[in-house]
């Protein structure tokens, strides 16, 4: 712990942090043409701008600089939805695979500083389709494969991409996803798209359209195996991912080039205590940020093996994790506490009949861990031998921001403890933004000054990104968290204060909910709420005024859910969708601070309702919610 503190007041202390950090950017990145300044700009403006001056490429840094001496070691290790098929590509083949796709799209016109959207399924080509993009300098925008047609086109739309990466299907739980269909219905409303690759994970005959398409079986075997690197600024973008806000359309977080490699790298180096004999296995999907940071780029930026898992924790069963760890010898496994507490309700059989030996390091991100699911987690799977670390972080933040460091940081099941180095925590008032500097305090969470990972912009409107992460609580960037800081300075996070639903540890706005359900000619107004769910984390309740006309039938909310699930994905398909009258103010506004009580059977502290233009709504409400639930 002494030398995490020192390291850590290195870190953010102003007379010694540009040292410190120009020192982390030399030894982790390659640097192709040195950089003058560490740092520059800052939140107050949004201007803050890292290692400036200097050139490099991702994809060098997390391939070739690992050459020769890591030229046979794994550094991919695929895990297909199948049961047993699994496959093995060394730093040389993802090095030679990434710049056959490099290649592929050089030839057919993309160039730096191009879009490019993927739209891919869990398949070692992903990671190198990221990788290939970086190598030439094209930003690539992945979009998760669980997303539909029309989130698909306003991403593609958004980013402005020219090119679309995507395959013939996609696989999960032995389900098969038509992604080269859902590909083309998206791209069909989007003139600025020239070609469509299509990679194959099946084979299985898929729609073709030879203008557009170029079959990536067909033109890779053709294509140079060494591709140059693109030099690229520090400070250039290296992608965007779109997350949800508390309003309007998903935005897309752009993140630069070095800042976020750094970011990735360090953390996943120092929270998970990454050596070289480690088996890495993040468990999440490529398409969120926690599969581009600890999936692709943080791995192999560190020279280590990271697993690629395509299938869900329960199919064929509930051992498949433990299973895949005993096969793989995983030695640092990285989930989500929804999985966990799904696992948890399969019983203790499925675990114990494997022996998880090699496992040294349990990690978890996303939501609140429960501290049930946390021991069960550290008790069970781990034998109460391996650390666990609860990192806590987000989309913008391109890493950990906060995670006890395994071996040294005392752990507090349910807390994700202390600030990684770089980050400034800071407990606000909501109300005032006053900062609060007693110990142990309630309040928001802003972080003070910027870190090497933080977001730059939302891409395309510099204005909403002031807007959302500067503006709150100058001169701070603000997380959109509730949290507690404990007698000891641990952090807590008490979950999202701003309208963003986390389910299953996805993030979704409670706008995009309620849009795709107005959108459907039976609903007059909409209001969507979290509440409590023991596997999901929160579950997605809708509340709705039908217009007239309208009956409520089990027919009409199946339909009503089946909107939701096709506008947005099925990830974000509402648990509880109940037609009531909606409690609203005398001006019209729905009060959904009572909607949330009321959803979370905490009907006793309603607060007042007075301000309500017709309070006898309210026991209607109590009535049909209890009915239903
Ligand atoms: C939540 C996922 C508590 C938080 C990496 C944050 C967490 C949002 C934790 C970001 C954690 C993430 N403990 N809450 N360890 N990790 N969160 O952008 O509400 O998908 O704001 O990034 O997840 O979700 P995102």
């Amino acid at each position: 712990m002494d030398d995490y503190r020192k390291m850590y007041e290195k870190s953010v202390n102003p007379e010694t942090a540009e040292a410190f950090w120009g020192e982390q950017a030399t030894r982790f990145i390659d640097w192709i043409r040195p950089f003058d300044t560490v740092r520059m700009g800052g939140f107050e403006v949004g201007d803050h701008a890292w290692f400036v001056g200097g050139q490099m490429n991702v994809s060098s840094s997390c391939l070739d600089k690992h050459l020769p001496k890591l030229a046979s070691k794994p550094a991919i290790v695929w895990e297909a939805d199948e049961p047993g098929t699994c496959e093995t590509l060394t730093y040389l083949d993802v090095l030679h695979g990434t710049c056959r796709i490099a290649n592929a799209l050089k030839v057919t016109g993309a160039a730096k500083g191009d879009f490019v959207t993927i739209y891919m399924p869990m398949m070692p080509d992903t990671a190198m389709a990221m990788l290939a993009c970086t190598r030439i300098g094209a930003p690539h925008t992945v979009v998760f494969a669980g997303f539909t047609a029309s989130s698909l086109r306003d991403r593609i739309l958004d980013s402005q991409s020219k090119w679309v990466l995507t395959s013939d299907v996609g696989k999960r739980g032995s389900k098969t996803i038509k992604l080269k269909e859902i590909t083309d219905a998206a791209v069909s409303q989007c003139p600025k798209v020239q070609k469509i690759f299509v990679f194959k994970r099946t084979g299985e005959e898929v729609p073709t359209n030879r203008d557009v398409d170029v079959h990536m079986d067909e033109l890779l075997p053709k294509m140079r195996p060494y591709c140059p690197p693109t030099p690229v600024a520090a400070e250039d973008t290296l992608f965007t991912l779109y997350t949800s806000g508390s309003t309007g359309k998903p935005k897309g977080v752009a993140h630069a080039a070095a800042g976020y490699l750094l970011q990735a790298a360090m953390t996943c180096l120092y929270s998970f205590d990454l050596r070289e004999t480690d088996v890495f296995a993040c468990v999440a999907d490529v398409g969120w940020i926690t599969g581009h940071s600890y999936i692709v780029y943080g791995p192999l930026c560190n020279g280590a093996t990271t697993v690629m898992f395509e299938s869900v924790p329960t199919y064929p069963d509930p051992g498949r994790y433990w299973d895949l760890v005993d096969r793989h010898g995983v030695t640092v496994f990285y989930t989500a506490p929804t999985a966990i507490r799904a696992l948890m309700a399969h019983g203790e059989a499925p675990v114990k009949k494997y022996s998880r030996a090699s496992l040294r390091i349990l990690g978890t991100v996303g939501e609140p861990i429960n501290p049930e699911a946390w021991r069960w987690y550290y008790e069970v799977v781990g034998d109460k031998r391996c650390s666990i670390v609860d990192t806590y972080w987000q989309t913008e933040t391109g890493g950990h921001v906060m995670t006890p460091l395994p071996g040294v940081t005392p752990m507090k099941p349910g807390s994700c403890c202390l600030p990684f180095f770089g980050v400034v925590p800071k407990v606000l008032d909501s109300q005032t933004g006053a900062e609060l500097r007693e110990t142990a305090v309630d309040g928001v969470l802003a972080f003070g000054q910027s870190w090497p990972g933080a977001c730059r912009t939302v891409w395309g409107d510099h204005e909403r990104y002031m807007n959302t992460y500067l503006l709150p609580y100058p001169p701070n960037y603000f997380t959109g968290d509730g949290c507690r800081r404990d007698e000891d300075g641990y952090f807590w996070i008490m979950g999202r204060i701003d309208d963003v639903l986390n389910t299953s540890g996805h993030r979704i706005g409670t706008a995009e909910v309620e849009s795709a359900l107005v959108a459907h000619q039976a609903v007059a107004q909409a209001a969507t709420v979290g509440y409590p769910h023991d596997i999901k984390g929160q579950g997605i309740c809708c509340y709705l005024e039908l217009t007239k006309g309208y009956e409520e039938s089990p027919e009409l909310i199946k339909e009503l859910k089946g909107a939701v699930r096709s506008a947005i994905g099925p990830f974000a398909t509402p648990d509880l969708i109940i037609a009531v009258p909606l409690p609203k103010t005398r001006s019209g506004k729905i009060m959904r601070r009572i909607l949330r009580k009321v959803a979370a059977g905490e009907e006793s502290q309603l607060g007042d309702v007075t301000t309500l233009a017709d309070p006898t709504v309210v026991d209607a409400l109590i009535t049909k919610v209890k009915k239903v639930q």
